[in-house]
């Protein structure tokens, strides 16, 4: 067996969970593979399969070992199966079986509970590719082009660790719902994808950037409570996509600073003082600061729809059954069964938003998008410091959560971003100064244009600070014909 650390790469299917001697799953795995490539020809990255891209791949999942760099074709790219190391004598951490030893099969009686979280996590992936996919055509610098193909194959990568799960434990099933990650499209009116922000389209860079921080951190948050699930395999494979999803994340909030400071940059260096003086702040080429506010409402909003009702019976089960935990679960000092606490949920009551006590357990999704806002917040405080230092006086602010909200508790209300209720008139009024417009979309749309000039960026987009993999400033990260 040819293994680089501990990684199979003997196999057309590099793998750490021993598929050579799973002649059944491999022949499965095999069998979905060439679907896997015509999808990927169809709905991946629109031109640019035969750039060589300076992409990473996992070559071990050890924490120091598994990221290497090297040029590569994308369709040539080793999409793996790597889960992280097994943990020996491993307890379920939390709900009705806690401390019992995690389950290396799926228990019986949660078996289509976790056949759907696996599918609805697996119909993402793909879909953010698919969103993403005609990108390439307005990067503005190689740099940036190099990192959404990145963040492209890597969530392709997140398609096979769920399919993997799939035909590994769920028998026909499995490699049915394995068929259809691949039928279904993003936006599509026949076959969309299961989520509502996967349906919407990513149609330029700073949208991009917004969903790798908003969304994809929607992600994480998905995955940091499927990482402490009592089922084994499915907490392991979450642990490693975590190191992945860490970058997709970093892709979002530098690309978003980058964008502010050069924003500020331009307003400092052409003497503009007021960043409400959008039409002065765009004839520098630069995206001002009250879309950059607009976007973010947009962006945060769509993605807490993400975490679904605020109380729920199924996240409440979910949890009780050990199947999928909480944020940090291991580290909140308490049960971990939480049958006798509660929980402070916002709910509308008499015409007014406020904190209602919830029994804990049915308020665990509300608990989850708690955490999501305030690591939300933390990049937002990051951000803010760029305008601060440029001496730009503007401050980026998240919206109330029941700002704009299409699920849960706030769905059929009309809230401002400071979390006033709202009658229709007032909405209508205020709606182009909180989302943005068409005419907005169409200034973003009028800078992208593309720069493929290694060292140069486009106007509205500072270059990074570091390159990646330590990479000088005119490195060529895309050598775009190849
Ligand atoms: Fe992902
Ligand atoms: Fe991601």
């Amino acid at each position: 067996m040819d293994e680089i650390g501990n990684v199979d790469y003997s196999t057309k299917i590099p793998n750490n969970v021993g598929l050579s001697e799973d002649r059944q799953v491999l022949r499965a795995l095999e069998a979905w593979h060439p679907g896997f490539v015509d999808w990927w020809r169809q709905m991946g990255p629109d031109g640019f399969q035969d750039s060589q891209v300076y992409l990473r791949t996992a070559v071990s999942v050890d924490p120091k070992g598994w990221a290497k760099f090297d040029y590569v074709r994308m369709p040539d790219y080793r999409w793996g199966i790597l889960l992280a190391s097994k943990e020996e004598s491993r307890k379920i951490p939390f709900g009705r079986h806690y401390g019992e030893d995690a389950w290396q099969q799926v228990p019986g009686e949660y078996r289509a509970m976790l056949r759907r979280l696996v599918v609805i996590q697996g119909d993402t992936e793909p879909a953010s590719v698919e969103q993403q996919r005609h990108l390439g055509k307005t990067a503005p610098s190689l740099y940036d082009l190099r990192n959404v193909f990145q963040v492209n194959v890597e969530e392709a990568r997140h398609l096979w660790a769920m399919v993997y799960l799939l035909h590994k434990y769920f028998g026909r099933d499995g490699r049915e719902e394995a068929k259809q990650l691949l039928q279904r499209r993003s936006g599509s009116v026949d076959k969309p994808r299961m989520l509502g922000a996967f349906n919407e389209a990513t149609p330029d860079w700073l949208s991009f950037h917004m969903f790798t921080f908003f969304t994809d951190r929607d992600g994480k948050m998905q995955l940091e409570s499927l990482a402490q699930s009592g089922f084994d395999p499915l907490s392991r494979t979450c642990r490693f996509m975590l190191t992945e999803e860490a970058h997709h994340m970093f892709v979002g909030e530098t690309g978003i600073g980058r964008t502010l400071q050069r924003t500020c940059e331009a307003m400092r260096h052409a003497g503009v003082e007021n960043p409400n003086d959008i039409d002065k702040v765009r004839s520098l080429g630069v995206i001002d600061l009250p879309t950059m506010q607009k976007k973010l409402n947009l962006h945060y909003s769509l993605s807490l729809d993400l975490f679904g009702s605020e109380v729920s019976t199924n996240a409440a089960n979910a949890f009780s059954c050990g199947i999928k935990g909480r944020f940090h679960e291991t580290k909140i000092d308490d049960d971990h069964k939480l049958e006798h606490s509660t929980y402070p949920v916002l709910k509308l009551v008499d015409g007014r938003i406020k904190r209602v006590d919830e029994p804990a357990l049915t308020a665990i999704n509300m608990r989850l998008r708690d955490d999501y806002t305030n690591d939300c917040q933390r990049g937002l405080d990051r951000w803010n410091k760029i305008i601060e230092k440029s001496g730009v006086a503007f401050r980026l602010e998240l919206p109330h959560v029941a700002f704009h909200r299409q699920i849960g508790e706030f769905r059929d209300l009309k809230v401002s971003p400071g979390g006033q209720v709202l009658d229709n008139a007032a909405w209508k009024a205020g709606n182009d100064k909180w989302l943005p417009s068409t005419a907005d979309g169409d200034f973003i749309q009028s800078l992208m244009k593309p720069v493929t000039e290694p060292g140069q960026f486009a106007t509205w987009i500072a270059p990074p600070r570091v390159g990646i993999d330590n990479k000088p400033g005119d490195f060529e990260y895309v050598k775009v014909a190849p």
